[in-house]
Order: structure tokens, then C-alpha cells, then sequence
């Protein structure tokens, strides 16, 4: 998960639910003149700038991207950084930088918060760095047979040694009857008000069984040794095709294969 040259070539999905979820809530956001504006979990930065960047105003007066990955921060302001576009280390679950608490008018967060443990400290933390007034839109994974997958892969003797911890990279809302719930309620403990959070069923393709499989080895979590993350990958491959999720079409006209597999994506909106 730390492989920014990957992740960059491998985000297509997360790309594309960036774009869909800003292009619903853009009007809820109350964009003001000079805003500051934080995107957490920025990883390589793409989605910062190639995606979240079209919706801001162009008389903003920051963007900070914040990752808990040194690399990924690197990576992002070689790439991605100017005048008013940062990048900065910052862990989203832990003691905030002094200078970041109630700065920000916009927080944003696309694909990172499933990856943390502890959600209401992480929601208690975006409440934290908002400006009174402010808001936030967060999108995340609920229910994703990617997660599935891993934790039959923990349970073969030949992956165990890596994959020990599999619940902590693990959704935490995977198994939730109703996520919606569970992080309106979290929202509201903390003080967020004008919650909206909805649970939305979405579906990803991949052309090609190998363009799943870049997917996967972008976000893999789990330190697998080098020289056995090819065999990984295949093993993670038959697991999908044992799940049935890839499907052949073969016609006069062609020959294809492609993988799809239905997920839930959690989108909350919420104001300080
Ligand atoms: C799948 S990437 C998403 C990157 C980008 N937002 C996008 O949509 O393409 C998830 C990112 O969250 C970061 N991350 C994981 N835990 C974090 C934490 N506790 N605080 C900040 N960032 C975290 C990872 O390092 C990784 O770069």
C-alpha cells in the first residue's frame, strides 16, 4: 500500500467513486473565498489534484494532503505539489499537528478510513481540524469481497506467517447490517450535525483478470516477501474465480474475460 509508481497506474475505481460522489455532493458544499482545504489519505496525490482539485474554487487558499505514508507524501509533492498544494505526514487515528486543528473549511477522505480501527477517534479528529461551519465528505468501503478474499488467505497455512493481523486491515463496517447507522450515530456522539451518510451499491469491472490483479497488489496491505507476491496474486486469483466473479464471453465476434464484483460504498456528509 505504500508503492506510489502502483498506486498511481492501479486507481481507477477509486478514481472514478472520487469523481461520482463529489459530482452528487458538490452543491452541499458551502465554498466560501480563500478556503483551506484538507484531503485526508491523499496517497500519491492523483485524486487530490486530478480529481478534488476541479471542484474547488479557483481563489482557494490551500490544499494540504495528508497521508499517514512517508512515501506517499513524498511521491505526492514531487508530483502533485506547487504554491498552494502540500502534502504532509499526518496520522488520521493519532495526535493531530497543532498547527491543523480548526483550519480547515473542507475535509475530504476517499478510500482511507476503512483502513482505521479506531473510527470515532478518526471522526473525532475531522471534527477537530474543521473550522466552525465547516464540512466534510468521506467516502469509504462497507461491504467489499476484497476483504473476503484475504481472510480465506489467512486461514491457508502458506500465507498465514503475513497475513496474522487480516482483521485489522479489514473494513469495519464489512459485516455491519446497517453502516449507515453505525457512522451517523458515531457522527452525532461527536457533534457533527447535518449528517447525511448513505450506503451505496456499487460494482467494479476489470477488462482483463490482470487488471484485477494490479488493482489488488496496489492496495495490498500485507508484507509479503518479494519473491512470493506473484504466487500471492495467483492465489488471491483462484479464490476469485472459485467466487465466481469473473466471467468469459466467448462469441463468434469475441473472446473475453472480465472480472466484476459487487461492493458498498459509504459516503457521509457532514457539517461542524
Ligand atoms: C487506497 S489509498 C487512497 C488514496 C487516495 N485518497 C485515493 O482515493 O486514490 C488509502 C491511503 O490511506 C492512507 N492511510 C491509511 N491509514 C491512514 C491513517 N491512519 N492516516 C492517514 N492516512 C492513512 C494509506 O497510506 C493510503 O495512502
Amino acid at each position: 500500500m505504500n508503492n506510489a509508481e502502483l498506486y498511481e497506474k492501479n486507481n481507477t475505481l477509486q478514481k472514478r467513486d472520487a469523481l461520482q460522489c463529489l459530482q452528487e455532493y458538490e452543491k452541499k458544499i458551502k465554498w466560501k473565498n480563500f478556503d483551506t482545504i484538507i484531503d485526508i489519505g491523499c496517497g500519491d496525490g492523483g485524486v487530490t489534484t486530478e480529481v478534488l482539485k476541479k471542484f474547488i474554487p479557483s481563489n482557494y487558499k490551500k490544499v494540504i494532503g495528508v497521508d499517514i505514508s512517508e512515501k506517499m507524501v513524498q511521491f505526492a509533492n514531487e508530483h502533485h505539489g506547487d504554491k498552494r498544494t502540500v502534502f504532509r505526514v499526518m496520522d488520521v487515528e493519532n495526535t493531530l499537528p497543532k498547527d491543523f486543528r480548526e483550519t480547515f473549511d473542507h475535509a475530504f477522505s476517499f478510500y482511507t478510513l476503512h483502513w482505521i480501527r479506531d473510527q470515532e477517534r478518526a471522526l473525532s479528529n475531522i471534527y477537530e481540524l474543521l473550522t466552525d461551519g465547516g464540512d466534510c465528505l468521506l467516502i469509504f468501503l462497507g461491504h467489499m469481497p476484497v476483504f473476503d478474499i484475504f481472510r480465506q488467505l489467512s486461514r491457508c497455512s502458506k500465507w498465514h506467517p503475513w497475513l496474522k493481523n487480516v482483521d485489522r486491515f479489514i473494513s469495519p463496517y464489512h459485516h455491519s447490517q446497517d453502516p449507515e447507522k453505525d457512522v451517523r450515530r458515531t457522527m452525532a456522539k461527536i457533534g457533527y450535525r447535518d449528517i447525511d451518510v448513505q450506503c451505496k451499491r456499487m460494482l467494479c469491472t476489470y477488462k482483463t483478470p490482470e487488471e484485477c490483479k494490479k488493482a489488488v497488489a496496489a492496495v495490498n496491505p500485507f508484507k509479503v516477501p518479494k519473491e512470493l507476491e506473484d504466487e500471492f496474486l495467483e492465489d488471491y486469483m483462484d479464490i476469485v474465480v472459485d467466487m465466481r466473479f469473473v466471467d468469459e464471453v466467448n462469441n463468434n465476434i469475441n473472446h473475453s474475460v472480465h472480472v466484476s464484483a459487487g461492493y458498498t460504498l459509504i459516503v457521509a456528509f457532514a457539517r461542524k
